[in-house]
């Protein structure tokens, strides 16, 4: 049995014992004392957080909702004021990734401003709660503010002003992000470099990219750097540049360390079945590999309520892309978008789509919130499994 899985059956059957009634104690050799602590072994796994149910080599995570997500509603991030939802995300998760508070238009929102107040919240929070973070991110064609995006820079004061952001944003966190989102959403479904619309890769060249590595590793040399996009879960033109660009900034010794699949998925497609075999190909370059913002959408019926079909097939969604990362050895990461239809930014997005998440508006749990319980716990005691450590 793996030492987690000891750990986590060592606290299950103490609490078992410290909740049995007395009498169930005492009628120890009865045959029925077996199947109530069963019962009772099964009453407490169920009542598991996922991050405690999840083997010790998987950070189990969730975006740290960033507020805006009703579009007539101009609240504050719910991080600041919803105690519950707070509570719920230091209990269920062991990975905290800032949905919006460390893209550029919020953290550097003018040119000599930055505005760290909400990030260090987040990180603040997630030492106290014994949590890591997963930095989101550094150089993306969108969410930049409208200094830079309608300034009119040359390439090169373009190429000093992202060096500055990365030292400035890695080097504040330095030591406390796990993982960074360095590129995000760099190459078009058809998998060619976004060119058009990334400013970076417009305005400075490709070359940027190892650039904002490399930079990012001198800032934090401990942090892992990822490359990290929607639409590359199975294997197709995109995830294959990505493919063939982890090959050659490898070969120029460029520090990347990890490939993730965002995992905005839709009932209306089929699961991307081949995600471990994609993921797999990475993990053989040596890259770790995550999932970094899995929610599963679908449309909703007219009176607003998910059918108990659509809840079963998103339960299945969710299952199957644990199942995927829990495959694969390097993927250490699995990060859902938010756990709480209360504050996904899909409904936004996507017209008389929601539903996305594992927990209803008021925090009760979906199936898939059950079910990936149940498969965590499972790996868990199914293990031996490595660790990229
Ligand atoms: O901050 C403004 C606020 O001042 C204004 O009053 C309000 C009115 O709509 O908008 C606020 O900004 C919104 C921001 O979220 C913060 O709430 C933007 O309009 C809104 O577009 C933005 O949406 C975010 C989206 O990225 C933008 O691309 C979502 O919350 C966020 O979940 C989403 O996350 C992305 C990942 O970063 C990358 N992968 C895809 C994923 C989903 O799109």
């Amino acid at each position: 049995m793996n030492p987690r899985a000891a750990t986590l059956l060592g606290a299950t059957a103490l609490l078992v014992v410290s909740a049995a009634p007395a009498n169930a104690l005492s009628a120890s050799t009865d045959d029925r004392s077996g199947s109530t602590a069963a019962r009772s072994l099964q009453g407490i796994s169920q009542s598991l957080p996922l991050r405690r149910a999840a083997p010790s080599r998987l950070n189990i995570g969730s975006a740290v909702a960033g507020g805006g997500h009703h579009l007539e509603q101009d609240y504050p991030d719910p991080f600041t004021y919803d105690t519950r939802y707070r509570s719920i995300l230091g209990k269920e998760f062991s990975s905290l990734s800032p949905e919006n508070q460390m893209k550029w238009e919020f953290i550097h929102p003018e040119q000599d401003t930055y505005n760290f107040g909400p990030a260090d919240a987040i990180v603040r929070f997630a030492k106290t709660q014994g949590q890591v973070v997963r930095g989101h991110t550094l150089l993306w064609h969108s969410q930049n503010p409208t200094w830079l995006e309608e300034g009119d820079f040359t390439p090169s004061e373009l190429r000093k002003i992202l060096k500055d952001h990365i030292f400035t944003v890695v080097g504040r966190y330095r030591g406390s992000i796990q993982q960074w989102d360095v590129a995000n959403e760099i190459f078009t479904d058809s998998g060619e470099l976004r060119t058009q619309d990334n400013i970076w890769l417009r305005e400075v060249g490709p070359g940027i990219v190892a650039d904002a590595f490399r930079w990012a590793h001198q800032a934090d040399p401990r942090a892992q750097l990822f490359l990290n996009d929607y639409g590359v879960e199975s294997i197709n033109a995109k995830s294959d540049a990505y493919l063939a660009l982890v090959k050659k900034l490898r070969a120029e010794k460029i520090p990347v360390h990890g490939f993730s699949a965002q995992a905005h998925l839709s009932l209306r497609y089929g699961f991307p079945a081949d995600l471990a075999q994609n993921l797999a190909r990475f993990d053989a370059l040596g890259l770790r590999t995550a999932i970094t913002e899995l929610d599963v959408r679908m449309d909703l019926p007219a009176d607003g309520k998910p059918t108990a079909e659509q809840l079963t097939k998103q339960a299945e969604y969710y299952d199957q892309a644990l199942r995927g990362c829990l495959a694969v050895k390097g993927c250490t990461s699995f990060t859902l978008w938010g756990f709480t239809d209360k504050y996904s930014w899909v409904p936004v997005f996507f017209d008389g789509q929601g539903a996305a998440t594992v927990m209803w508006e008021d925090f009760g749990h979906k199936p898939a919130y059950d079910t990936l319980r149940s498969t965590l716990l499972k790996a868990t005691f199914s293990g031996p499994r490595g660790s990229r450590g």
